[in-house]
């Protein structure tokens, strides 16, 4: 992604030190933080420093991979006991996104046939960059798949944050419109302010401003008006699991804006790498929903009058608050899901001829 002109991943490593875009500051500040241990890792991910789950897995591969570089093994043989020990602390940062879970499993497994210390520090920084390489290159393909759906004049809905910064670099929901717009597309995108963390408003609005991609941030409750008045006419969502029936987990208040969407016959996509694709999970139900601190709803944070970050409540002192962070949408409500082998069906057919 092009930055201030400049060329970023949201998440790289260089000479064991993970450095990342601070996607809590943005839009308002710019900064790279640095992590250097499995501490440090497993912090990003659940403040969310880094999110979206493309880029959280990814975070994770780095992570697993820093980890076996800085420690001192005695010999190759205490490698499995400590792999066991770092991908648990890493898996235990977030719940929900698959990606997270399938990026320690690719460096368990992986690392597990090193047959000398070397060997393995030297694998672990060349599994993490294959991890993140795969994954942009699931991105870009999902973008020129989804670009066929788009056409010129495509007013677009958006939810959350599946940008460049949710992945590796150039997103999954958001990889159709940078395409289209790039092919000279007329292409306009709704963007959801995704309360309570703001992802919509913050980092959507942030990535389209930098690409030059006309937008309108809107309230989250405000999809349903501009469907109803036709000034909608496509949604495109990323994803954080897709259970092998075709159900959807994703941010939360997906789910209202797929059932409105289906009411107003609107096409309702869903962006998903097939690393997000879980056949072991066979209903978007048996899919563990994060819930967060309530103080994320009772506060809202942003650029203050006096120029610093910070936060005010938005409720009574005292107030109660539930935050789950994601909700399933069931399958019948979803038109497609754009992967990088193409645009599928949600049924559990489909799903497992494109997973084979
Ligand atoms: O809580 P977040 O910001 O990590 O949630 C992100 C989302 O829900 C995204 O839509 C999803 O991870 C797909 S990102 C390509």
């Amino acid at each position: 992604m092009k930055i201030s002109g400049k060329q970023y991943r949201s998440v790289w490593m260089e000479d064991g030190i993970i450095f990342m875009i601070d996607q809590i500051l943005i839009p308002h500040e710019f900064k790279i933080i640095e992590l250097h241990d499995v501490n440090e890792v497993y912090r990003s991910i659940k403040n969310m420093n880094t999110r979206g789950a493309p880029s959280i897995g990814a975070t994770a591969a780095y992570g697993v991979a820093q980890a076996v570089i800085k420690h001192n093994f005695a010999t190759i043989h205490n490698l499995g006991a400590y792999l066991d020990l770092v991908c648990a602390k890493i898996e235990s940062s977030r719940p929900t996104a698959r990606d997270l879970f399938h990026a320690v499993d690719y460096m368990d497994k992986g690392l597990r046939l090193a047959k000398s210390v070397e060997e393995a520090k030297k694998l672990a920084v060349k599994l993490s960059n294959n991890y993140a390489d795969i994954s942009v290159d699931a991105c870009k393909k999902i973008g020129e798949f989804g670009n066929k759906i788009l056409i010129d004049g495509a007013k677009v809905l958006t939810h959350c944050n599946a940008g460049a910064l949710a992945t590796v670099d150039f997103g999954t929901a958001l990889a159709p419109v940078r395409i289209a717009h790039e092919k000279g597309k007329d292409i306009f995108v709704f963007v959801d302010e995704t309360r309570p963390r703001s992802q919509g408003s913050r980092i959507t609005a942030f990535e389209l401003k930098e690409e030059g991609i006309p937008y309108s941030i809107i309230a989250d409750n405000a999809a349903g008006h501009f469907m109803l008045n036709g000034e909608i006419n496509v949604v495109i969502v990323g994803t954080d699991r897709v259970a092998r029936n075709g159900d959807v987990v994703n941010k939360i208040g997906t789910y209202e804006k797929a059932v409105v969407a289906y009411e107003n016959n609107i096409p309702f996509y869903v962006t998903a790498p097939l690393s997000t694709i879980d056949i072991d999970t066979r209903t978007g139900q048996d899919i563990k929903i994060e819930e967060r601190d309530q103080e994320e709803v009772l506060y809202s944070y942003g650029l203050l009058d006096n120029g610093n970050f910070g936060r005010v409540r938005v409720s009574p002192e005292g107030g109660i608050a539930r935050n789950p962070a994601f909700d399933v949408t069931p399958a019948k409500y979803i038109t497609g899901l754009i992967t990088e082998k193409g645009i599928i069906k949600p049924t559990e057919k489909e799903i497992l001829r494109i997973k084979s």
